[in-house]
């Protein structure tokens, strides 16, 4: 899958550096761990993977978005979703969503949840344009700062059980 900008491929162990710059720089507060990425990766492989992780590729092979997705029987949640500041509001962040999305099907999701920060408009928006629907709050889930977390939900097409 393309943009004007940039190509989709799945995530690999030697794109942890450079997704780790971007997590620095766009999640200063909260950054996940070289070894967070190393455990999420290994459940992303072979035939009995629960997670998928994706990448986006400019045309100079630099990482400009990254986007992850942890299934767990028939519940899906996003795990992560970022785009380099630079790609933002050239529809990278649908792209990234999409396959992920495509993965909650393949892994026979009923549902996938997930959680942003109640003050992250600009994602939240997105969220809602895919159809996700906000369900609760989770009260000082971000630290620190004590942020409170909205919980948003999405039914996966086809799959519809309520
Ligand atoms: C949230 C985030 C991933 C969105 O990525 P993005 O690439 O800007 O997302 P998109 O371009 O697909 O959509 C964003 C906006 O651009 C608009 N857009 C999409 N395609 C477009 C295009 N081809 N031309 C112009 N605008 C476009 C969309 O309509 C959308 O606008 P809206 O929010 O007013 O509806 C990005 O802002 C980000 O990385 N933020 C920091 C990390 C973060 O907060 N992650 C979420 C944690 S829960």
């Amino acid at each position: 899958m393309t943009t004007a900008t940039a190509v989709l491929r799945e995530m690999r162990w030697w794109d942890i550096d450079p997704v780790l710059e971007l997590e620095h720089e766009l999640f200063p507060d909260d950054a996940w761990s070289t070894g967070m990425f190393w455990s999420e990766l290994a459940r992303a492989r072979g035939p009995r993977a629960t997670h998928r992780y994706v990448v986006a590729e400019d045309p100079d092979g630099r990482v400009v978005g990254y986007a992850g997705l942890a299934s767990a029987g028939d519940l899906a949640d996003v795990q992560t979703i970022a785009v380099s500041r630079s790609h933002w509001g050239g529809g990278l962040g649908s792209e990234l969503l999409t396959d992920l999305l495509r993965h909650a099907t393949a892994f026979e999701c009923a549902a996938v949840l997930l959680e942003v920060r109640v003050d992250n408009t600009r994602a939240q928006k997105l969220y809602e344009r895919f159809g996700f629907e906000p369900i609760g709050f989770r009260r000082g889930y971000y630290q620190p700062g004590n942020i409170d977390a909205l919980v948003m939900r999405l039914t996966v097409q086809g799959t519809e059980t309520d």
